[in-house]
């Protein structure tokens, strides 16, 4: 347990940390800072801010004269003339209290030739994502939501003349009955030309998924360094949406950026560019750092909203600490959370920020640098919902994406993935929902079914790929190589040598290095 809270206060996930000792054997540790679910959720990067000082000092005398100011500056993400800006790109506003009611209209390509879903996704289930897109802002309500089967989804004007009409009288039917305030086309982006025709047709603001998701991020992104990815994601969508204006020569119709607004936008965008590299730089450290304690990484990724804060809940038993909410992209951090195998090995879960498909690309690039530490753990769990009706395309998103990140971070290398098929409670025979060729666990996190052999997978997988390996050794009793062993390996049993009563056998899980470091020191 030293080792462990000795590695976190060397990695500085930090201040303090209180690592408590939990009754079941899986779930001996719990952080109480710079962890995901933590009541202030004070990420190590705002940690790291509020330490500055401490450390300056402590730089200072290393010889390092970086000063804290430079490090992670928020202040000039409250920019009032750039809210104008991403609030007349985006139609995303700062005060997400505002209650809004919303009309979703779902387009789908009916024809199957030009079809823009995958074979096994409904427009009804778009729908039902768009939905809970919706619901995971607070005070948005909706008012209705509808399919609108289209032949295909470039036309400037979106839907037909026909279609038009119909939607008009429907939203003067809406604004009377429930003074509908917003539209939201479940599109990944609209073009600003389709924008602009539907907002002065309907004489509503309109909304895609782009900004939607945005509008979510602004909301769950309370750490210094999720803020500074989301606002990097705004920045793409409104120059696209500025360009396409220019392109269109619509400019006269209202949205062109002036000389200013360009300029705040580029020394936004240094500004946001030197952060992140900043951040990138730390991550590199940490993993430097965590790589030396040598503590396995297990990374939990998913589609957003699978479970997979539930299952590291479950798995660390971390009660108060982690919040599972069935919100879409609640989590935005990738948060360290400390557990214990069946033998003892000490492992930290990584739980990440969710995947959702029909999203531009650059919306997720800006979460990069916090997936690398995904495709650099030792092993991966790809939490699926297996009670949801899209759950193929779901696990065939995420793999895609994973491919793409692994070849990101500058390899084919990717770590071993368990698949585990969690809400198994909602499904009575969750085999029906799977292709029968993927080896997977069934569990449901929340009803704790189906953990013990799922760790006992985690636990042989790890000691795989780390080169660890269960072996007995012959110690003598009480001396320092018992205290060694218990400090530096993870100590299964003990038990007293029949053969010779000054001695001990310790059943014990240790990695090549660790066996030759106390031979070294012992033999
Ligand atoms: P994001 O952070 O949004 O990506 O979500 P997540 O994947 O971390 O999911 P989370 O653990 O927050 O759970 C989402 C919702 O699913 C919550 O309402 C959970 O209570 C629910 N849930 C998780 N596991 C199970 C399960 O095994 N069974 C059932 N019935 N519900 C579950």
């Amino acid at each position: 347990m030293a080792g462990l809270r000795n590695f976190i206060k060397l990695a500085k996930w930090r201040p303090t940390l209180s690592l408590a000792l939990a009754s079941q054997q899986r779930s001996k540790y719990t952080q109480h800072q710079g962890v995901k679910g933590i009541r202030n959720r004070k990420s190590y990067f705002e940690a790291q801010m509020q330490q500055g000082k401490r450390d300056d000092d402590n730089d200072e005398q290393n010889g390092d004269s970086r000063s804290s100011g430079e490090l992670f500056d928020m202040r000039f993400l409250d920019d009032r003339a750039y809210d104008e800006v991403a609030g007349g790109a985006m139609r995303i506003t700062r005060n997400v209290a505002t209650s809004q009611q919303v009309l979703i209209l779902q387009p789908y390509v009916k024809w199957s030739a030009k079809r823009n879903l995958p074979q096994d996704v409904k427009p009804e289930d778009q729908l039902a994502e768009a939905t809970a897109l919706i619901r995971s802002l607070p005070n948005w309500q909706v008012a209705k939501a509808l399919k609108v089967p289209l032949e295909n989804l470039k036309r400037r004007t979106l839907f037909g003349s026909g279609k038009i009409d119909e939607l008009k009288t429907l939203i003067a039917d809406l604004r009377q009955e429930m003074s509908l305030t917003c539209l939201f086309v479940s599109k990944g982006t609209l073009s600003f030309a389709q924008k602009r025709y539907l907002e002065e047709e309907f004489h509503l603001p309109v909304m895609d998924r782009y900004s939607v998701v945005i509008q979510i991020l602004r909301l769950h992104a309370t750490s210094a360094e999720a803020r500074l990815q989301v606002a990097m994601a705004e920045l793409p969508y409104i120059w696209s949406q500025a360009k396409d204006a220019s392109a269109s020569q619509i400019r006269r119709q209202g949205y062109a950026l002036s000389d200013l607004q360009k300029e705040i936008l580029k020394t936004r965008e240094r500004k946001l560019r030197a952060e992140l590299e900043q951040v990138r730089r730390h991550r590199q450290l940490l993993r430097q750092k965590r790589k030396q304690q040598n503590y396995p990484i297990i990374s939990v990724v998913g589609y957003t909203n699978a479970g997979k804060t539930s299952l590291i809940k479950a798995l660390t038993a971390e009660s108060d600490a982690l919040q599972p909410r069935n919100q879409l992209f609640a989590t935005l951090d990738v948060t360290a959370h400390a557990g214990q195998l069946p033998c003892n090995l000490q492992v930290i879960y990584m739980d990440t920020v969710g995947f959702m498909s029909d999203l531009p690309t650059g919306l997720f690039e800006c979460f990069v640098a916090t997936l690398e530490d995904a495709m650099l753990a030792d092993i991966i769990i790809h939490v699926q919902d297996i009670s949801h009706p899209c759950h193929n395309a779901q696990r065939n998103h995420v793999e895609s994406t994973l491919r793409s990140l692994a070849f990101n971070v500058g390899g084919e290398h990717q770590p071993p993935i368990i698949n585990v098929f969690n809400k198994c409670d909602l499904v009575p025979n969750a085999d029906d929902h799977a292709e029968e060729s993927t080896a997977h666990h069934r569990i449901s996190a929340r009803s704790q079914i189906g953990l013990d052999p799922l760790l006992l997978d985690i636990e042989a997988q790890i000691l795989s790929v780390t080169g660890r390996r269960k072996i007995q050794m012959r110690v003598p009793s009480g001396g320092p190589e018992m205290a060694w062993l218990y400090k530096n390996a993870a100590v299964i049993d003990t038990q007293a040598d029949l053969e010779n009563p000054q001695r001990l056998l310790m059943q014990v899980v240790i990695s090549q290095r660790t066996l030759e470091q106390f031979k070294r020191e012992f033999c």
